[in-house]
């Protein structure tokens, strides 16, 4: 199935690594140019010239700019430079860093704000700076990368449970509101999906409890209904589609990515 992304352009955040460079991987399979964008240079430019090696595209498909997503000053600058880059801006993919860990009673009011500013105002940020080149395009795709705790919250994490719910309410209604311009705006929420994040989380707990990893490992896989984490590539292709013309009809929606794990209808 073509699906009619060849020639788009693409900012794609947090992308050196993980679920942004899986997004930025099959955009650029499916003939899109990329900006990826994180905090490290060094990375970024590794990870292009990966992304283009692994895809056959020409080098000049895929440029990494740094910027850190929660300074407001960096997403300014970042958005200029990629439409700048690009020649314009078809499809906005936001994602940042996951805040840290806490129950209630352990976060502060400063972890409380950082987490706004990575999770809820990098995303407003960045597509108040993106929305003239979406609707100077004629339109686009917005696409927020976010987490199964929408749906169904996730102990010791409120951080992302609360902030990212709030994320997903913005993103309603904006997609309400710029509907009419043709701008389609998505909520794609993962649950275990394989990355650096995810290892690492799974390393963590390992450790906590003093239990070898394949077994915290396979605890997790137990409950998920399909046995076993999400890839990369899926999550990353799934999110192509979603922000494809193929996907024409589909706005305001949170898309869950899961193996299952959330019960609720
Ligand atoms: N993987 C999952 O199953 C899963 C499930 C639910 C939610 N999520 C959420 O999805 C997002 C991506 O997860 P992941 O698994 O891909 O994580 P990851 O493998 O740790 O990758 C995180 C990426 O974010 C970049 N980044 C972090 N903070 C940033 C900032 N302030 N500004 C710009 N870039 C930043 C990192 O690059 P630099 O270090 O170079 O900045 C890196 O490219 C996170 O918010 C995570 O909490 C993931």
């Amino acid at each position: 199935m073509d699906l009619g992304l060849r020639g788009k352009r693409a900012l794609v955040t947090a992308a050196s690594q993980g679920l942004g460079r899986a997004v930025a991987t099959e955009l650029v399979r499916e003939g899109c140019t990329v900006v990826i964008s994180s905090r490290r240079i060094d990375k970024l430019r590794a990870t292009a010239a990966e992304i283009c090696a692994e895809t056959g595209a020409p080098e000049d498909a895929v440029c990494g700019i740094a910027a850190d997503v929660a300074a407001a000053a960096d997403v300014e600058r970042l958005v200029a430079d990629a439409v700048s880059w690009l020649g314009g801006l078809d499809l906005l993919v936001t994602n940042a860093g996951g805040p840290p860990g806490g129950t209630f009673e352990q976060v502060t009011d400063a972890q409380w704000l950082a987490a706004v500013e990575l999770n809820l105002l990098s995303v407003v940020r960045l597509v108040r700076a993106s929305l003239p080149a979406l609707r100077s395009a004629g339109g686009g795709r917005i696409l927020n990368v976010s987490s199964m705790s929408v749906r169904e919250p996730i102990p010791s994490l409120i951080l992302s449970n609360t902030v990212r719910t709030a994320t997903m309410a913005m993103l309603k209604t904006l997609a309400l509101e710029v509907a009419a311009d043709n701008i389609q705006v998505l909520n794609l929420a993962p649950g275990r999906i394989e990355t650096d994040r995810v290892v690492w989380l799974d390393s963590q707990r390992a450790k906590r409890e003093n239990r070898p990893l394949a077994e915290v490992q396979a605890d997790e896989r137990a409950r998920i209904p399909m046995g076993r984490y999400g890839t990369p590539a899926e999550f990353g292709r799934l999110a192509a589609f979603l922000l494809s013309p193929a996907n024409g009809y589909m706005t305001g929606q949170t898309i869950l990515v899961d193996g299952g794990v959330i019960r609720a209808l």
